[in-house]
């Protein structure tokens, strides 16, 4: 038998940081010592990038701050009334252009958003193996985000995060309640094809 936390179970002997890991919405009124966070920010610091260029930028407030209230402002309310109790909101940045070697003018780095995933990705993981948490948020207003977080056009707001300590879920809203449980995925089968591509 592979691992099973949380209820999930792997089908191959997977280390157990991934099965620990998931996004909770509820959250401890607990702050973050300065020591974990930069520790979960300098897992960020280790994600991979093609010429090493390291596009991504974590642009981040704590609770309780003038700046968390303006960051809180452009989330979607339906993550907002959750994300309102995290101890830091983040969002992921990444620089969209670089310069190439050997050329002068900028061009768009097709990838820059997927360095910036693998930097949420550890930073995800390290918070879980810290006793923290994690929780992505595609769901905020862009142009809002952009205007009120006074972010330049040459950077991609990809995500926001909520990080902070996992709370007691009868403090959620029933419906969110009842959905504050760790997922399963697809079998490796599922995405994985060898030699010729095929569609799930
Ligand atoms: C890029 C990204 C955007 C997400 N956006 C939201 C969101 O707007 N609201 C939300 O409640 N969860 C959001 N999630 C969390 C996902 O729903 C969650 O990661 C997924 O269901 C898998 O569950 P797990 O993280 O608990 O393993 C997002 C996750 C990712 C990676």
């Amino acid at each position: 038998m592979f691992p099973t936390i949380n209820g999930r179970q792997a089908d191959h002997p997977v280390s157990g940081i991934f099965l620990e890991r998931w996004s909770p919405r509820a959250f401890a009124p607990e702050a973050i010592p300065d020591d974990v966070l930069h520790t979960i920010f300098e897992a960020s610091r280790w994600a991979p990038s093609a010429t090493n260029i390291q596009p991504w930028h974590i642009l981040f407030a704590r609770q309780d701050t003038p700046d968390f209230a303006r960051f809180l402002e452009v989330i979607y309310p339906r993550n907002a009334r959750w994300a309102e109790r995290a101890s830091v909101l983040a969002f992921i940045l990444s620089k969209k252009e670089r310069i190439v070697q050997g050329e002068s003018v900028p061009s768009l780095n097709r990838n820059h958003a997927f360095y910036a995933g693998a930097a949420w990705a550890y930073l995800a993981l390290q918070s879980s193996i810290l006793g923290w948490v994690a929780h992505a948020i595609g769901g905020f207003d862009q142009d809002a985000a952009r205007q009120k977080l006074d972010i330049s056009d040459d950077y991609h707001i990809n995500i926001a995060v909520a990080i902070g300590r996992q709370g007691d879920k009868t403090m959620l809203p029933p419906d969110l309640q009842a959905r504050e449980a760790p997922t399963t995925r697809h079998p490796i089968s599922h995405f994985v094809s060898e030699g010729v591509f095929r569609k799930p």
